[in-house]
């Protein structure tokens, strides 16, 4: 039985990047670290709570008390969201991959010798922060999306908010200068639907901790 303020409470995180397979040997994907959703999750388990990290490919160890559920797609990350509801809260850290590649080679693709290039043709990744929001019979009573974006942030978090049925989108600016994707340190907007907080640029691990703290403190009320 665990004490704090999320005890009794099952809080799912999505976390990390999503490689989407081009061939057997080749992906494509993003720059995500992961750090900052398993510090949430190390954060939520400090909490009390059961804490499930669905976790894209990334180099950091699982934080103790936390079950990971480690996945490469974004096709198996919704399905391992879907399998683990009901939940409480949801945070979804993850930069899920837009899209996969749809002409995906069963072996390796191969150079032509008449110098033909090859073409990547996309479908649609499913939206799992969208699933999760808008779920009709295992909505979490707390679901929360991130939103990394290089320009017209705040904008961007609200139109997402809507979209995707959240309580709240955790916005933060990524482009290369600010050194926020796979650096330690954040800075974030929390958007919700009173309005807008702008924190300070402080370690993802405080990130996490005032995070948790104000999930605690919406879900008390
Ligand atoms: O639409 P965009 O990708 O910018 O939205 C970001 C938010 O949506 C993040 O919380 C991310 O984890 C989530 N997301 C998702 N599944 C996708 C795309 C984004 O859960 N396919």
């Amino acid at each position: 039985q665990q004490n704090g303020p999320l005890a009794g409470k099952h809080v799912v995180i999505t976390a990390g990047p999503t490689h989407e397979p081009i061939d057997p040997v080749r992906y494509i994907a993003n720059r995500s670290s992961g750090k900052q959703g398993y510090a949430l999750a190390k954060e939520a388990v400090k909490a009390g709570a059961k804490v499930t990290l669905v976790s894209g490919p990334v180099t950091l160890n699982a934080p103790s008390g936390v079950e990971r559920i480690s996945v490469e797609t974004a096709q198996e990350m919704h399905e391992a969201v879907a399998n683990v509801l009901p939940a409480d809260i949801a945070i979804m850290a993850a930069a899920v991959a837009d899209w996969k590649v749809a002409n995906q080679g069963t072996e390796k693709i191969k150079k032509q010798a008449d110098g033909s290039l090859p073409s990547l043709e996309f479908s649609e990744n499913p939206d799992i922060a969208r699933f999760v929001g808008h779920h009709e019979s295992q909505r979490p009573k707390l679901v929360i999306g991130f939103a990394a974006e290089t320009t017209n942030v705040e904008e961007h978090a609200k139109a997402k908010l809507t979209k995707k049925n959240t309580d709240w989108i955790i916005a933060n600016d990524v482009s290369p200068e600010t050194g926020i994707m796979g650096g330690d340190r954040n800075q974030i907007k929390i958007i919700t639907r009173d309005g807008i907080e702008a924190w300070d640029d402080m370690p993802k691990g405080d990130v996490a901790r005032k995070v948790i703290e104000k999930i605690a403190k919406t879900l008390s009320k």
